[in-house]
């Protein structure tokens, strides 16, 4: 009863709505007038109702259908983190035009984690704490203490501000018996494990040339945003005809994320999908490449890897492309031929479902002619 009267009060704090719907956007203005009653009706501090909500966000989502999707994430704290982005893209084909938050980790040479958070959105951070805690208990039994070391805003193009905030995380492990115990080392046993090389004899085999066969879309960068090297693929689908000094916004226009192409940018927004498109000198699409930065050991390079980003067989014919232009192991082969494939069956399904609701002529005769046969 308090709860139902209590959830009557809060409501009305937002009288221009009086039903909240799944799968629709609503104004953030709506999102902290509600915050506001929360904090209004049950007394507490602003920060206290976002860490709540981030706590309830998680188990809300783990209960309602997205708990496979949250196992798959990642094998321990970090890697679930640093795999949110992926999540909060792939949600972003249903849920049309969110404002997704991105995150990174650091690992420190103590052990310890150094969480970024970037939003669009200032003040959030406490959510993100909420979130942090479900996320150890409920996915890895642990008790995870985050706590705000440093806020900052940066603009990442010319219209976009983005709020920075970094979390020193701190995680320890909850025993049968409910006590906690501080973790000694963020690298676990499988974490190490995908750590280590395994190059017999010590020296590279792979040459540059057969990495650039073998990886025909990737294209290494310097900190001035130099190519270093790039795959076969890259200058095959590009209209520039120098092939020395060339910096990365000479091929490709940055697409997604929405940011201005900039090393810095790049090592902010480092686990976001990315889409790069080189176009001719009239602007149109030669090819589209989606994919992901990663930072390589040492710290002023950085690779792209990516693959053609082709929706149908006509898009490939567009583009000039064939199947032989995509390595075997890219899995881009199957999606093409894939979607093809359902898109001829919706062709056949469509063209037998018209034929059944448009009867020919004579049918149409003999129909309308016992139509009002019964009618009369
Ligand atoms: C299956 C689970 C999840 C779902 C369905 C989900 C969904 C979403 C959606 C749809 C938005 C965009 C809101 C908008 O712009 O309209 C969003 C934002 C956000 N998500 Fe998630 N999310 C999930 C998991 C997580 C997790 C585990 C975290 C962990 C930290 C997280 C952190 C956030 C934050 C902080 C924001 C928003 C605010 C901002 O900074 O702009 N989400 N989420």
């Amino acid at each position: 009863m308090f709860r139902l009267l209590s959830f009557d009060r809060i409501e009305s704090g937002c009288d221009d709505i009086s039903d909240f719907l799944t799968f629709h956007r609503y104004d953030d203005s709506v999102t902290m007038k509600l915050v506001g009653s929360v904090k209004e009706v049950l007394g507490v501090p602003v920060g206290v109702v976002l860490q709540l909500f981030g706590e309830y966000f998680f188990t809300y989502c783990f209960e309602n259908g997205y708990s496979e999707m949250l196992k798959i994430l990642g094998h321990d704290f970090k890697s679930f983190m640093q795999n949110l982005d992926s999540l909060h893209a792939l949600l972003a084909f249903s849920y049309k035009d969110i404002t997704a938050p991105s995150f990174r980790c650091e690992e420190e040479k103590d052990g310890t984690l150094t969480l970024h958070y970037y939003s669009a959105r200032e003040g959030l951070q406490d959510i993100v704490i909420g979130l942090c805690r479900s996320v150890g208990l409920q996915m890895f039994g642990q008790d995870v203490d985050v706590e705000v070391t440093h806020k900052d805003k940066m603009n990442v193009n010319d219209t976009t501000v983005i709020y920075h905030v970094t979390f020193a995380v701190t995680i320890k492990e909850v025993n049968p018996n409910g006590t906690v115990q501080p973790m000694k080392n963020l690298r676990t046993e499988r974490r190490s494990s995908t750590r280590t090389s395994y190059c017999v004899p010590p020296k590279p085999i792979i040459t540059s040339e057969d990495f650039c066969e073998i990886f025909p879309y990737h294209i290494l960068i310097d900190d001035k945003l130099a190519i270093r090297q790039c795959g076969v693929g890259i200058l095959r689908w590009t209209n520039v005809t120098r092939t020395t000094n060339l910096r990365l916004e000479d091929l490709f226009t940055l697409s997604k994320p929405d940011m201005t192409l900039t090393f810095d940018n790049i090592k902010r927004f480092i686990n976001a999908n990315y889409l790069l498109e080189g176009r001719d000198s009239e602007g149109n699409v030669l090819v589209k490449l989606r994919g992901q930065m990663v930072l390589l050991t040492r710290p002023d390079y950085v690779l792209f890897v990516g693959s053609p980003r082709l929706a149908s067989l006509g898009e490939m014919e567009e583009r000039h492309m064939f199947l032989s232009d995509i390595p075997l192991y890219d899995v881009t082969r199957e999606l093409v031929l894939l979607n093809e494939q359902r898109l001829a069956e919706v062709e056949v399904r469509s063209a037998s479902l018209s034929s059944l609701l448009l009867p020919s002529s004579s049918s149409s005769s003999s129909s309308s002619s016992s139509s009002s046969s019964s009618s009369s």
